[in-house]
């Protein structure tokens, strides 16, 4: 099965970039934007997991949250992967404590490693952010990244991992499979 693991994004804060990214969306019908209820900040995409792995997961991930603390995060500025005039991705950004996101996700990483479900895309730098849009094709977003890169929604408080996953053919796309709080 294809899983990620993720930190959810509450209703109140999705709202309010929802707000924001709603007009973008109808001058913008080329691009795949994604749904105001797919919105997540990825820690580790694991890619195909087999179930020998996938039951080893959870103490894993028991392991690694009993590590960190809660969060404070809020969502701030937009950008492209892998550049603004040839994008395939749009994204907002992440500000807040961006370096205990950053220690949360390798040691997310390293737990999925040990239980036999290494992130799909090892060694590529965690670059935390929400994915707004998607293009097959490369597109030149420079200036939608223009307009919403003064965007800076309300801090929010991560309080919890999940484990998600992910079938891109079915509705809902995501289904939650477990979730591992934080440290106070
Ligand atoms: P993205 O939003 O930047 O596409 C589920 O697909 C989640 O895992 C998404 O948040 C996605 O990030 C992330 N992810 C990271 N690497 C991926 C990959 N190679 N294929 C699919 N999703 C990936």
């Amino acid at each position: 099965m294809r899983l990620f693991v993720a930190v959810t994004v509450p209703d109140k804060i999705t709202g309010e970039l929802e707000a924001a990214v709603a007009p973008l969306r109808s001058s913008w019908p080329s691009l795949r934007w994604t749904g105001r209820d797919a919105w997540h900040l990825t820690l580790a995409f694991l890619g195909e997991v087999n179930e020998v792995a996938a039951a080893k997961l959870g103490r894993r991930m028991e392991l690694a949250t009993s590590h960190h603390s809660h969060l404070a995060l809020s969502l701030a500025g937009s950008g492209a992967f892998p550049e603004a005039d040839r994008a395939r991705v749009l994204w907002t950004g992440v500000q807040g404590q961006r370096q205990e996101l950053r220690k949360l996700a390798d040691s997310v990483a390293a737990g999925a490693r040990r239980a036999g479900a290494p992130p799909a895309e090892e060694g590529r730098r965690f670059q935390p952010h929400l994915t707004l849009a998607r293009s097959r094709a490369p597109v030149d977003v420079r200036t939608l990244v223009t307009e919403l890169s003064d965007y800076a929604g309300d801090p929010w408080t991560a309080e919890e991992i999940y484990l998600i996953r992910s079938r891109p053919q079915s509705r809902p796309r995501y289904e939650t499979l477990g979730t591992w709080p934080l440290r106070k």
